[in-house]
């Protein structure tokens, strides 16, 4: 029996990636395994979005050491820092037997294999520009889901300029509606719920082979999921770019009941200055434009954000826009992230000129009036009856854990004997904590006529502000 382990270090794309991993790797006769020691494969899947999260590639390759130096276990480097770094990786972390680039997974197998019988040391890192390939999710019988991520497109046109995006997953290629809409009824026959499409700049989507010069046509796609898969009870999506928020995309959130009351729609700075110096190509007047557009359109929808603090230049004013912005936008969440220098962008001309203590003190500035947002939010829910849909059991205790059409965590007491696992079910909220809602199930779950509710651990991206899902 040969085991592999596969450690995520991502955002969102990196963890669907992880996924296929697997994949894969079952396909070829592999099976999972929770203890390097027991290892035969160890895949780290990277991420090289910032300094800290490229070290700790280094530090967990350190971990490996020891096991290398016992037996033969085959170590392979996937994802950002891999496609990044390709060859380079090998010459500087002498142990890593196989690099495999994000468009390379379906030959992590084989390279294993010639690794297991001796080959040397490999990196393939290779884009599929002439004839991309996605991956279509197909879920393990034992751990079905409630909720899945599903790939729209993949790669990012925009030139962000602190941002290696772009340079770890190259241009963008799109995948057809009939693609994705053929995975999305697959995996709703197989008890999914809740489908997040995933792509970089998510609603810059094109059919392939259309005109990219015209607006986006991701609205579109949105209403035929809507249309040809219409027991899907929640369509989210993540990330979409202010740019390509139409006025068609606001339109369909007016219209599809399946469209969360919710949108993350990173907004990187107040400061029009510093959006301009990281080609953002929008202003804040426009931002703040686009999001009343959505409210008007739906009431009550809330907004969550990424933001990035100290990027080169920014002055006490740039950052005093950025702060009234979160409070203007009213964000009841963010990620924010202190700049960090990444190779091949634009930014590193700029220098890293923002101090340190600086950076932190802007940071905690964000996030703290981000929480009192999130606080305020989320204790005028109590004593609401809401929509939750259930996701599993809480990772501690007795309680069940769902989201609402809104998004806000919910930590469920459902009645003795009850499992809600995969049904939308009315709660009554009882109290808020920092982050997330505490409530009572109210009467019978909704649509016991569904196939058997799905069961799985949970791992919630948690929305607290600390950045933990990137
Ligand atoms: N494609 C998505 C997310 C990209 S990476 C989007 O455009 O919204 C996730 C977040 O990491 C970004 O939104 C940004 O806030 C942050 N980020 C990217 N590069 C960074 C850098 N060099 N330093 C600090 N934060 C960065
Ligand atoms: Fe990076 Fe900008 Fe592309 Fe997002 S839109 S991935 S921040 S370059
Ligand atoms: Fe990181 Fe690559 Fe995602 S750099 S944020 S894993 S696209």
């Amino acid at each position: 029996m040969k085991r592999y382990l596969v450690q995520t270090m991502g955002c969102q794309m990196n963890v669907h990636d992880s996924r296929r991993i697997e994949e894969v790797l079952r396909a070829a006769g592999w099976e999972p395994t929770d203890e390097g020691a027991l290892a035969d494969l160890i895949v780290f899947n990277t991420c090289s979005v910032r300094e800290k999260a490229e070290h700790k590639l280094m530090s967990a390759l350190g971990t490996v050491r020891p096991f290398k130096a016992d037996r033969h276990v085959v170590v392979a480097v996937a994802g950002c820092v891999a496609q990044q770094e390709g060859e380079r990786l090998l010459s500087r972390a002498p142990f890593v037997d196989v690099v495999i680039g994000p468009d390379n997974i379906p030959e992590l197998p084989a390279l294993v294999e010639g690794a297991l019988d001796g080959a040397p040391p490999i990196a393939r890192t290779v884009f599929d520009l002439d004839d991309p390939r996605f991956l279509n999710a197909t879920p393990h019988p034992s751990q079905p889901e409630v909720t899945s991520f599903v790939t729209t497109m993949k790669g990012c046109d925009e030139r962000c300029t602190y941002c290696i995006v772009p340079y770890t997953r190259g241009p963008e290629r799109y995948r057809s509606a009939a693609e994705i809409v053929g995975e999305i009824r697959a995996l709703v026959d197989g008890g999914v719920r809740e489908v997040t499409l995933l792509g970089q700049t998510v609603n810059s989507w094109h059919e392939p082979g259309g005109d990219t010069e015209r607006p986006s046509e991701f609205a579109s796609l949105l209403r035929r999921i809507a249309d040809e898969v219409p027991e899907l009870l929640r369509l989210r999506y993540t990330s979409p770019h202010p740019r390509h928020l139409t006025d068609e995309l606001i339109r369909a959130h007016a219209e599809l009941p399946m469209l969360p009351r919710h949108v993350h729609l990173p907004v990187q700075s107040g400061s029009n200055r510093m959006l301009k110096r990281m080609l953002r190509r929008y202003t804040r007047e426009h931002y703040l434009a686009r999001i009343e557009a959505l409210r008007e359109a739906v009431p009550g929808l809330t907004l969550s954000t990424d933001m990035i603090v100290g990027f080169p230049g920014e002055t006490e004013e740039d950052f005093a826009d950025t702060l009234s912005l979160v409070k203007e936008a009213a964000f009841v969440a963010a990620f924010v992230f202190k700049y960090s220098p990444r190779p091949y962008t634009p930014a590193l001309k700029l220098g890293d000129d923002v101090p340190e203590d600086v950076k932190d003190a802007r940071i905690q500035a964000v996030l703290a009036q981000v929480e009192v947002q999130q606080g305020a939010h989320l204790a005028s829910l109590v004593g609401t009856e809401q929509e939750v849909l259930v996701e599993g059991k809480s990772p501690k205790g007795e309680r069940f854990t769902g989201r609402t059409y809104r998004n806000e965590i919910v930590h469920l007491a459902a009645p003795e004997g009850v499992d809600p696992t995969g049904r939308l079910v009315r709660v009554e909220i009882e109290s808020a904590l920092k982050h997330s809602l505490l409530g009572r199930m109210d009467g019978a779950p909704e649509g016991m006529a569904l196939p058997p509710p799905p069961r799985r651990a949970l791992r919630l991206p948690v929305l607290d502000g600390k950045g933990a899902a990137h």
